[in-house]
């Protein structure tokens, strides 16, 4: 069986501290641990200078290998390539999408960087799979160095509408490095369409009736994958949410009121002010829901330095404050805002106790929360999941309450009508949206997108493009 090498930035290295919250770091470390492999990227440290070879941690079955970044290279690299232009750009988030030149050289610099310190570690017969949007240059970067092994790519970001993408400056080089890949997997048909519009309309490659796309003189197959969870587990974990004392007493501080939930980093794409603002429009509208009703919203802190995340964070405080301020009674705090991570069995048994969701981003490459919380759900007393259109979650959870993130009144509206549901209308939603997510798992995404790989037409490496 041959080895599998996961390469992203963010690495989730058991008891360590870098962040576990993402759904990168939750998916990858569900994904490696059942055959174990190597892991690669970032060790979350900044430090006086880049680490010149990465440093090896062994908790069987996987090998950690990671390196800490100087300030410059997380600067331009992290906070700036990949936070302040990526991800607002791949959010459809113009608007805060900045485009300084050194950014993108740090970015290609320390993509470079990495390539050469992954190189050594890799054997002919690995399957490399290289994970998001901070690292699209590297299957180029490893080519160079000699890499001849193929090489898959999967984005768990959205892939922005061709005139959005076109914005980018760089954009032909970034094109051109996706290509370098021998499998490029998006979230959903939505980002793949977005992909093949802009290899047919702007490489001059074309799209062949297999899927295959030829591009850059290359052949590669684009294809979605969508991610899953571990459904089975989380089920069982959330069957059992009560014997942890914090869910314990959440419950007893909560009484007999009902409670909504939003789990989320703390990332303008969530749709946060958006979700709060909702809120407060269904407490304005529906008052007989006074004192009946509290809504938890769970956010850590990420990306603090990143000035745009720095703003919503004091947006929020403020808007929750005032909230509370205009609702809130002696006996009863309407909106309960933590900006902390939670350990899993704690979140799931926050899920199973809540009676809907609000899962409702702007944008979102896939969203896990929503996964994850319709697998906490009672069979026979399930919670109602409000999901936003906007979330690639919706494509398969079309028996959620669709909503709108961007209209405060339709969500209010949707808030009412989960609380008011029927228990025969939540059962037949639940089973409608648990179908797809038992049969898509994360074991049969990881063995979907490697199978995928393993049989990707072998391209030479003296084909690769620069
Ligand atoms: P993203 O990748 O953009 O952060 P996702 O919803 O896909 O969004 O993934 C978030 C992951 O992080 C989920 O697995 C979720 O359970 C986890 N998570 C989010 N917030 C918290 C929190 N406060 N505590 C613990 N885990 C969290
Ligand atoms: O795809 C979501 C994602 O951007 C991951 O790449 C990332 O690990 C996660 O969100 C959390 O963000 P960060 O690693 O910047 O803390």
């Amino acid at each position: 069986m041959s080895r599998l090498v996961v390469v992203s930035n963010r690495v989730a290295v058991p008891n360590q501290q870098a962040a576990n919250t993402g759904g990168l770091a939750v998916a990858l470390r569900e994904a490696l641990q059942a055959n174990g492999g190597v892991w690669f990227g970032w060790s979350g440290k900044i430090a006086q200078r880049t680490s010149s070879q990465p440093t090896l941690t062994e908790v069987a079955p996987v090998t950690y290998a990671t390196v800490d970044l100087g300030r410059k290279d997380h600067s331009e690299y992290y906070n700036g390539f990949a936070n302040r232009t990526l991800w607002p750009l791949f959010h459809y988030r113009l608007d805060l999408a900045e485009f300084p030149r050194q950014n993108y050289e740090g970015y290609l610099r320390v993509n470079s960087l990495f390539a050469e310190q992954l190189r050594p570690l890799l054997g002919d017969d690995d399957d490399i799979w290289i994970h998001d949007y901070h690292m699209i240059p590297l299957a180029s970067e490893l080519r160079r160095l000699g890499v001849r092994q193929r090489i898959g790519f999967f984005l768990h970001t959205p892939f922005p509408a061709l005139e959005v993408f076109l914005a980018l400056p760089s954009h032909e080089r970034i094109a051109r490095s996706l290509c370098a890949y021998d499998v490029v997997g998006f979230q959903t048909m939505n980002d793949l369409r977005a992909f093949l519009d802009y290899i047919v309309n702007e490489s001059g490659g074309e799209v062949l009736e297999d899927g295959l796309v030829k591009a850059y003189g290359r052949t590669l197959k684009a294809q979605v994958f969508p991610i899953g969870v571990e459904a089975e587990n989380l089920a069982r974990t959330a069957a059992h949410a009560l014997k942890v004392p914090a869910v314990r007493r959440f419950r007893e501080s909560q009484r007999d009121r009902a409670f909504l939930m939003g789990v989320d980093r703390l990332d303008y794409s969530k749709g946060i002010p958006e979700r709060f603002e909702a809120f407060q429009r269904f407490l304005e509208r529906y008052p007989a829901w006074h004192r009946q009703v509290v809504m938890v919203q769970i956010a850590p802190g990420s990306r603090a330095e990143v000035p745009e995340y720095k703003q919503i964070r004091e947006e929020l405080e403020a808007r929750a404050g005032h909230l509370n301020g205009a609702f809130a009674d002696y006996d009863w705090t309407p909106l309960r805002y933590l900006n902390k991570g939670v350990p899993r069995e704690t979140l799931v048994g926050f899920f199973r106790l809540s009676a809907a969701a609000l899962v409702t981003p702007l944008r979102d490459g896939m969203n896990l929360v929503a996964k994850e919380y319709v697998c906490a759900q009672s069979p026979h007393e399930p919670g109602v999941l409000i999901l936003s259109r906007f979330a690639g979650a919706a494509r398969e959870l079309d028996a959620a309450l669709l909503v709108n993130p961007f209209d405060p009144d339709g969500v209010a509206d949707a808030i009412a009508r989960a609380l008011n549901m029927s228990m025969e209308e939540r059962v037949e939603r639940w089973e409608a949206m648990i179908k797809p997510l038992r049969e898509n798992s994360l074991d049969a995404w990881r063995d979907s997108f490697l199978k995928a790989l393993r049989q990707a037409p072998y391209a030479a490496p003296s084909d690769t493009p620069g």
